[in-house]
């Protein structure tokens, strides 16, 4: 209690001590005059059209303050009249916006990468940030999820469906009338647990620290990078040492250390003694172990614990967006929790167990949950990146080294590619697969330039077939056990764009009331 009052004292440098309040108010005065008298980042970039600064505006103050509370009506208005790439200024410098008919033109340069544009956006080489290093300093992460992850999508479908159980087990206890939950913080410690099980060896699966971290650090690791990029690059190796929100990252990683170490200790020995006894290593199937086989074949180097971080910052946040809006848009639609019912019934009634024909069967779902992520991605720009060397494209537009440029999901709302594009409807995508030669098209896990909420081509999400399969899972233990709506002086929760991020209110509120499963959920029988 002492240490809050002492926060209230100093406002927002509450959690420093005297002297690292005069360093940052020391580092934030030149700060700010370098920021404003040498800092590049700005500076627009010459030869591409700017939007987004009115006449009259002398610095690109109210630009930034714009473009965070409206970026999404800036670009799509813009988009609707330009043929070409134009820029805007984002909260880190201006961003060169590629136009959707140009997406090949990203996808397929690799002068261009995600890489750069997480290491330039996220202060990996910071301590705090290490939970980003794996996929900025070598390709052993984005390798252990488009291997590892990938080829355990099959065996872990039963254990996800176990989680599930105990998930909802926990958070909804049998209730017969409406009973009020906030739906944001239910989902986030869905994905965290459903993804410990999947990432994390068993002794670590439900440690609650653990699942703490997965979910706080990607808070944390927003806020720490907010701060940073307000400080001006000269600042931060002196400022990142005092600032709470950086300080609180180095914690995390401090605890999330604290808890991995001990199990890749044991675990690295108990194959160095199978390696002298002449015996095959035991394999496991956790993230550790997918991690283990790149480096073994390229002899990179990737820390255990920044990984699982990694993995964490990856694959929580992203996947339980989703599967609020997916859950939000279904309870909102009249209608589709008794259709998606009556499809679980039919599937779930003849299935032999939770595998992949199963989730593969559950194609109305699939349909819900592609619309809900057409309208309602986890982010408005999908295609991140920075351009490694000066590039001209196509139309002639030079983009200079070191630009940042992305591709918006503008088509997602085009009456040219989706007929009634502002109209939420659940079955699009299901109807669009009853068109011959089009049925194993417009899966939830399908790209393509009209849809970009997983990116498309080489560097699209590689984890997007194990969210799917969460997700899946997750819907069907809800809509066979409970009934669901929203209070009628709320509504369907509006999401809303932070930036380029489409967030819920975490304190909305959804009602549910408990049923009884026309089919058994226990596919396997092999629930305690
Ligand atoms: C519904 C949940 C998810 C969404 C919306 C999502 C979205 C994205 C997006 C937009 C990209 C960038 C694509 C690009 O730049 O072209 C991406 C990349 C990536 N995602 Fe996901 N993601 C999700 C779940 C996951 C999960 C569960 C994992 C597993 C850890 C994961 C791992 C990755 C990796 C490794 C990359 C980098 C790929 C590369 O650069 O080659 N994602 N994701």
């Amino acid at each position: 209690m002492a240490s809050s009052s002492n926060s209230l004292s100093l406002g927002p440098f509450g959690l420093l001590g005297g002297v690292g309040v005069l360093v940052i108010t020391t580092a934030v005065l030149l700060g700010t005059f370098v920021y404003f008298f040498g800092n590049s980042n700005n500076t627009p970039i010459t030869g591409i059209p700017l939007i987004g600064k009115q006449e009259g505006e002398k610095d690109y103050t109210e630009a930034k303050k714009r473009w965070m509370s409206s970026a999404k009506e800036i670009v799509n208005s813009a988009v609707r009249t330009r043929k070409h790439p134009f820029q805007v200024f984002g909260m880190n410098g201006p961003l060169i916006i590629i136009p959707p008919h140009m997406t090949s033109e990203v996808r397929t340069d690799e002068r261009m990468t995600f890489k750069s544009w997480l290491k330039r956006d996220f202060f990996t080489t910071y301590p705090g940030f290490e939970g980003f290093k794996p996929a900025v300093d070598n390709n052993v992460f984005i390798d252990s999820v488009r291997m590892g992850l990938t080829q355990s999508l099959a065996t872990v479908v039963h254990s996800l469906a176990e989680e599930a159980k105990y998930c909802y087990d926990e958070a909804f206890p049998p209730a017969k009338d409406w009973t009020p939950v906030k739906f944001n913080a239910i989902a986030l410690r869905f994905i965290a647990r459903l993804s410990a099980q999947t990432f994390m060896p068993p002794e670590l699966a439900k440690n609650e620290e653990w699942l703490r971290i997965s979910v706080e650090y990607t808070l944390h690791f927003g806020h720490g990078g907010y701060v940073m990029r307000a400080i001006p690059p000269l600042l931060r190796p002196i400022a990142h040492w005092f600032l709470p929100q950086t300080k609180q990252l180095r914690e995390d990683v401090e605890t999330a250390r604290r808890i991995i170490e001990p199990t890749v200790i044991a675990r690295r020995k108990e194959r160095e003694a199978d390696i002298k006894a002449g015996r095959k290593p035991k394999k496991y199937t956790d993230a550790f172990a997918w991690m283990d086989a790149v480096t073994e074949k390229t002899g990179d180097i990737c820390n255990a614990v920044h990984g699982q971080l990694n993995y964490s910052l990856g694959a929580v946040h992203t996947t339980s967006i989703t599967f609020t809006n997916c859950m939000y848009n279904i309870v909102g639609s009249p209608g589709s929790i008794e259709l998606l019912r009556e499809e679980l019934i039919e599937v779930l009634g003849s299935a032999k167990s939770w595998d992949k024909t199963t989730l593969n069967g559950l194609k109305m779902m699939d349909s819900f949950m592609k619309e809900s992520n057409r309208m309602h991605p986890a982010s408005f720009m999908t295609m991140n990146r920075i351009a490694n060397e000066t590039i001209t494209l196509s139309d002639g537009t030079i983009i200079p080294k070191g630009s940042a440029l992305t591709v918006p999901n503008t088509r997602l709302y085009d009456e040219e590619f989706y007929e009634n594009p502002q109209v939420f409807n659940g079955r699009r995508f299901y109807d669009m697969r009853q068109r011959a030669g089009e049925e194993s098209k417009h899966q939830f896990v399908t790209t393509g330039d009209d849809y970009l909420p997983f990116g498309h081509g080489k560097h699209a999400c590689p984890g997007r077939f194990f969210a799917s399969n969460e997700i899946k899972i997750l819907l069907a233990f809800a809509i066979m056990q409970y009934d669901f709506k929203f209070p009628e002086d709320q509504g369907q929760p509006p999401i809303r764009a932070h930036g380029l991020e489409n967030v819920t209110n975490p304190e909305a509120i959804m009602l549910y009331k408990s049923r009884t499963p026309e089919v058994s959920l226990d596919l396997d029988h092999t629930w305690r």
